[in-house]
């Protein structure tokens, strides 16, 4: 009999990209879906980094690339580093990857064995905890809540270490609380690692440019970590560049080679065009971007007023990122009309079915208190999808 391997049942496919199918079938059917649910700027790419995708094909930059990314490439990268985030690497240091999502699956792969312990403070992008179970490691979750800002402090961490932690894995921006540490906050939680030198460190920075609240702090800024901070960054959602493919890592080398190591068996060099034109927006103007943010600003700031209307959404003013992650919980339990809402999953699926707007449950994302909507949409559609929403709930 034809089988499928065993392997395929250790993990979940993305909740998000599940709910994003959902929404297509209902649109598909006549409905007038209005999708929060993904995670992507609905900007397009600015034309300087267009123009440069499109000068590499006339260039016929179209041959394999090195695992690891052009040289100039990674040297972009290094100024992008320095000059931003004051951090100095060399490009031995840089690994360029289809996405960060390739990165961070190279670096888990890289340092993960069956049963070692990951760390990842609750609530966290919905990839983590699977490309943790790919590489047959143990999800260890440290929970916040909405009243902890959805940041974990340094007696939380320590509390959580034991001896079998091998890795930390976090985002901030967070993803999808939105919550930002503070330059602060990341040195608490780095003078706890100083102690436990046997612990690497993720660090997910990739929506560094969309922060409302100043300037992006990094973890690797402690220089006596810096051999096992590994920063985790990419084009997507600065840029507005998620169909390229662009993510980078930027460590110690020795995690460096291991990630060529695994990249080069799985996908070999990133796609060459998109590399040509990741130069151009790394060492190009930031004005695209911080109007980007700019823009995203602003529809946080609808979306947390129009929520505001709704009974039961307990939300913070997330600091970063471009999701709202409201606590939703009052509705567990109740009935509207003939359906009970029983936790984040039942919560969501009514939204879509009756408003016709797509969210991500809570529980994706190891919190099953909580729902996700994106804000990476139109004013319009903003107001009309929290205005369904608003009439689906009001009585309830
Ligand atoms: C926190 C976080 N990290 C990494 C990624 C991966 O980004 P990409 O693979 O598009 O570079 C995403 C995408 O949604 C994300 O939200």
């Amino acid at each position: 009999m034809l089988k499928l391997s065993k392997f395929l049942n250790t993990f979940n496919e993305p909740e998000t990209l599940k709910m994003a199918k959902l929404a297509r079938s209902l649109r598909a059917a006549g409905h007038d879906v209005i999708d929060l649910s993904l995670g992507e700027p609905d900007f397009n790419t600015p034309e300087h980094i267009k123009e440069a995708g499109i000068k590499a094909i006339h260039d016929n930059w179209s041959h394999y690339t090195p695992v690891a990314g052009f040289l100039d490439l990674r040297e972009a990268v290094c100024s992008k580093l320095k000059n931003d985030n004051n951090l100095i690497y060399t490009p031995e240091e840089i690994i360029v990857s289809t996405g960060a999502k390739q990165s961070l699956a190279n670096v888990i792969l890289s340092l993960v064995d069956e049963g070692d312990d990951v760390l990842i403070p609750t609530p966290y992008w919905v990839t983590y905890s699977e490309l943790v179970k790919i590489a047959r490691g143990k999800v260890v979750e440290i929970p916040t809540t909405v009243n902890s800002n959805f940041k974990i402090n340094a007696a939380q961490l320590e509390a959580a270490i034991t001896d079998k932690t091998k890795l930390f894995l976090f985002s901030s921006p967070c993803n999808p609380s939105g919550a930002v540490y503070s330059a602060q906050e990341l040195a608490e939680l780095a003078n706890v690692f100083l102690k436990y030198p046997d612990i690497y460190i993720i660090s997910d920075e990739i929506y560094e440019y969309i922060n409302y609240v100043g300037k992006h702090a990094s973890i690797a800024h402690c220089e006596a970590l810096k051999d096992r901070v590994i920063v985790v960054n990419g084009l997507s959602k600065g840029y507005a560049m998620t169909g390229w493919r662009l993510g980078y890592i930027a460590a110690d080398k020795h995690i460096v080679k291991a990630c060529d190591k695994v990249q080069g068996q799985f996908t070999s060099g990133t796609c060459s065009i998109a590399q040509k034109a990741a130069i151009a927006a790394l060492l190009g103007s930031k004005t695209c971007s911080f109007d980007m943010t700019q823009e995203f600003e602003k529809r946080r700031n609808l979306t947390l007023e129009l929520m505001q209307k709704i009974p039961g959404f307990n939300c913070t003013k997330p600091d970063g990122a471009f999701y709202v992650f409201p606590d939703i919980s009052y509705y567990f339990g109740k009935s509207i009309g003939n359906e009970t809402i029983k936790d984040s999953a039942d919560f969501s699926m009514f939204i879509l079915n009756n408003a016709y707007v797509s969210s991500v449950m809570g529980a994706a994302f190891g919190d099953a208190q909580c729902v996700r909507f994106s804000y990476a949409n139109s004013i319009e559609n903003i107001k009309k999808a929290w205005t369904r929403i608003h009439d689906i709930l009001k009585n309830a």
